[in-house]
């Protein structure tokens, strides 16, 4: 007989105001008492465990769609357009996209552009080496991504700018504040739109080496991703790979801001790329938790969670487990931590973009270490409210020896 999860004596979890040490205490102190929690929403999961199995477990139903109906909007064209983003579908719909999708977002595709991604971490990091100092998110974070989704898509170069407005206008989906950010988001979204529909006509009839060509050509079984498709994938991999990028960057260099001798080791080490990205994203994560709803009566681990239950999976929560990880609160790039970390998330939405984010991340790290040696915070990092979704310093003013 399963108890239904509104019955359960619970710990409460309530994490809106707390900063980050702050929340990994309670999130630890919930993870003692009960591999569930309480929250103002919902419930959270915070073992890696259980934060695994529910994000695998088909049964819990992606949320994002929610973000807006939750924000009380209703327009139907708003919502048409997200609702059939890889981002918010499930079922027979999501894994559609992703079989056609998922042949071109594999390590080896990602890659290919390491060369170019090298270079655009390169050149940024030129305009600031004679001075030895910067403020690193806008330097070097916030330019760094747009660039290479363009790359990836095929738009030049004369276009990064288009870009980079789009994006931090569909952004504002995630302020907050939907009612007076509505215009803003559906002219970027319809610009972007006609956009991404003039570049399918194009590559429809020349081909070229990029994503749409590569996502144009990919047939199974007879089915193939039409205009929508590629233009709300498009869009997908703007929304989700840009923000995302420049914050666990400049998560990862704040963290170094206090292991100086790891960022020295670094420079000396590069090959350690790739050990460093899965400790500083397990470490510091930019996506700190994602959200599940169920979509029928779920029972698991004995518990009912009834139709429509919100529960949230704390990725940091999982990062930071002891029984998944030995000495979780130890930063070490040198060590091969047998669990995966879950930045990335886990199941059927896991990171689309994970090869990409990790080839981004494993060019500009040792990079940067080699660079800007000597690195020291020249103030104060200031950090993002905890509130939002995609979290990361909102600034972090940096020293180190000039000239390198
Ligand atoms: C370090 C950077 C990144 C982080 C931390 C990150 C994190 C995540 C997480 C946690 C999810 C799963 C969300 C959920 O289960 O609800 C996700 C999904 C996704 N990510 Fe990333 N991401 C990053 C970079 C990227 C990049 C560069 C791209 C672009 C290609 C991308 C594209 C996507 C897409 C399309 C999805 C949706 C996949 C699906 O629902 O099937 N991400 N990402």
């Amino acid at each position: 007989m399963s108890v239904s999860v509104h019955d359960l004596e619970l710990p409460a979890v309530e994490l809106i105001d707390l900063d980050r040490t702050e929340a990994l205490a309670v999130l630890a102190e919930a993870r003692e008492g009960h591999w569930l929690a309480r929250t103002p929403m919902g419930y959270m999961v915070t073992r890696h465990e259980d934060v695994t199995a529910i994000l695998r477990d088909r049964r819990f139903l992606s949320a994002l769609s929610l973000i807006t109906q939750m924000q009380g909007i209703d327009e139907s064209r708003f919502l048409e357009r997200r609702r059939r983003s890889i981002l918010s579908v499930d079922g027979e719909e999501h894994a559609r996209l992703r079989r056609l999708v998922a042949p071109a977002f594999t390590p080896k595709s990602a890659d290919r552009l390491r060369p170019f991604m090298h270079d655009v971490i390169d050149g940024l990091v030129d305009k600031v080496t004679p001075d030895g100092r910067c403020e690193l998110v806008e330097d070097i974070c916030e330019p760094y991504p747009i660039p290479i989704i363009c790359e990836l898509l095929g738009a030049p170069k004369e276009d990064w700018k288009l870009f980079s407005n789009w994006a931090t206008d569909i952004f504002r989906i995630f302020n907050n504040d939907l009612e007076n950010d509505m215009d803003r988001i559906d002219a970027a979204s319809d610009e972007l739109d006609s956009y991404v529909r003039a570049m399918v006509e194009e590559r429809r009839s020349r081909p070229a080496d990029d994503l749409l060509s590569d996502l144009i050509a990919i047939e199974e079984e007879g089915d193939r991703l039409d205009t929508d498709d590629l233009v709300g994938l498009a869009e997908a991999v703007l929304m989700a790979g840009t923000d995302t990028t420049r914050n666990q960057l400049a998560c990862a260099v704040a963290l170094f801001t206090e292991h100086p001798d790891q960022w020295a080791m670094l420079a000396e080490r590069p090959e350690l790329a790739r050990r460093t990205v899965e400790e500083a994203m397990r470490f510091l994560g930019a996506v700190r938790g994602t959200v599940r709803i169920t979509g029928e009566d779920v029972e698991y681990r004995g518990v009912l969670f009834p139709t429509g239950t919100l529960v949230a999976t704390s990725l940091a929560g999982a990062n930071f487990d002891d029984e998944a990880f030995e000495t979780p609160e130890t930063f070490d790039i040198t060590k091969e931590r047998g669990t995966p970390q879950m930045t990335f998330g886990s199941g059927i939405h896991f990171c689309l973009g994970a090869s990409l984010a990790r080839a981004e991340l494993a060019e500009a790290l040792p990079l940067l270490a080699r660079r800007m040696p000597d690195l020291t915070v020249d103030g104060s990092i200031e950090w993002k409210p905890p509130t939002v979704g995609i979290w990361g310093p909102a600034r972090l003013p940096l020293r180190f020896s000039p000239g390198n």
